[in-house]
């Protein structure tokens, strides 16, 4: 259901009056049914992205896939790549030094089976969603867990995945340089390549993916990511692909043209590029909720037309697919940032993506 922002649950709407956001009235009236149709009464996504010869992704958790119907229904119905938006990260995997709980991962692989779909392993190594206990190690400690860790949850899911997310997030956002990590710091700025050399020697055929944000259009941090990439690939690291995240508010986004010469140039380098965790917030626009929605259906057409339109562009991703389950946090208004409604009602975003990958 799309829910006007004057029907949010009552503590968010007190939060925004005293947050100075606008709502609207703090009763909410009866919630109106989704103005689009039902997530199982449109035509397949990954009908459309099969035909372009196109990958149509989403990011997805083990527990909605086994408890909720529409979840599980409307993710084996319109997508045909999944990542885990969560699950295959080493926090959960190993919260325990030599204890690892692959059983989440394990059921997204497993769900992507039974539903003919691919898998994107996320991620091997990131800054964030880092055991505890990794923070206490000694360098020459680190070192040794983090090639354990490489080598086993890669060697685990050898076979079962496509491509691996390797190294997210490297880049500084500000300095462009490599992010003051506790891995940098432990084992130096090679950590990256040999984090896909170990990567590789546990899966001989999964394209090994460098992921990051902020780096889609063409600037200082996306020129960091090709000289990081472009340098890897020339000390022969098995580098074969840059997934650009997508995470964009409908009112500011880097330009299409730049998006399509960032892509164009790192497929130049050889390279296969993802739109990797897309979503579009749409919570500072102006207009009701229908305006605001029909900005966002153009905005996600756009983008999705320029992957369409690029030869290296094999695969779009959508950091979830239903505005009930986003990592958003709409503190100060509904982002609705996904293809449907909390109801899985199809939203004109859902067109968008679907018109993009048709060539519409
Ligand atoms: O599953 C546990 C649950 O058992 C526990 O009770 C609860 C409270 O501690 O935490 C739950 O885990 C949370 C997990 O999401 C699943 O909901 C973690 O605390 C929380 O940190 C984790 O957040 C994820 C975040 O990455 C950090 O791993 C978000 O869902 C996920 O959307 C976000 O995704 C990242 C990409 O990996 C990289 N690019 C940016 C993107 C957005 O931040």
């Amino acid at each position: 259901m799309r829910v006007p922002a004057a029907l949010l649950p009552a503590g968010l709407v007190s939060c925004l009056a005293a947050c100075g956001g606008s709502n609207g009235p703090t009763t909410p009236p009866t919630p109106t049914p989704s103005a689009g149709p039902a997530w199982n009464e449109v035509t397949p996504l990954r009908d459309a992205a099969a035909a372009r010869h196109k990958l149509v992704g989403a990011a997805v958790f083990s527990s909605g896939l086994a408890a909720e119907a529409a979840y599980a229904g409307a993710a084996a119905r319109h997508f045909d790549y999944l990542s885990a938006e969560y699950e295959m990260k080493w926090d959960p995997i190993e919260k325990t030094r030599g204890v690892q709980d692959f059983s989440g991962g394990d059921a997204i692989v497993a769900f992507a089976r039974a539903n003919g779909m691919q898998m994107k392993g996320h991620a091997l190594v990131w800054h964030q969603a880092v055991p505890s206990w990794v923070g206490t190690l000694s360098a020459p400690e680190l070192r040794i867990a983090f090639e354990d860790h490489i080598r086993e949850v890669a060697g685990h899911y050898r076979g079962r995945v496509r491509a691996w997310d390797v190294v997210n997030e490297a880049i500084d956002d500000t300095s462009f340089g490599l992010r003051d990590t506790i891995f940098l710091r432990a084992l130096g700025a090679d950590y990256i390549a040999e984090a896909f050399r170990l990567a590789r020697q546990a899966d001989p055929d999964a394209e090994l993916i460098y992921n990051d944000y902020s780096a889609e259009g063409m600037g200082g941090k996306s020129d960091a990511v090709y000289a990081l990439v472009k340098g890897l690939l020339q000390r022969g690291v098995p580098i074969g692909g840059v997934g650009l995240q997508m995470h964009i508010s409908a009112s500011g986004f880097p330009p299409l043209a730049d998006m399509a010469a960032n892509m164009r140039r790192l497929g130049a380098l050889g390279l296969k590029v993802n739109i990797s965790e897309m979503d579009v917030r749409i919570a500072n626009l102006p207009g009701n909720l229908a305006a605001r929605e029909e900005t966002q259906r153009s905005v996600y057409h756009d983008v999705v037309a320029v992957c369409m339109a690029e030869p290296a562009c094999e695969s779009v991703t959508f950091w979830g697919f239903t505005d009930a389950h986003t990592w958003i946090d709409s503190t100060f208004g509904p982002d609705d940032p996904l293809l449907f409604d909390a109801q899985y009602g199809v939203k004109p975003a859902f067109d968008g993506v679907q018109d993009a990958y048709l060539g519409r």
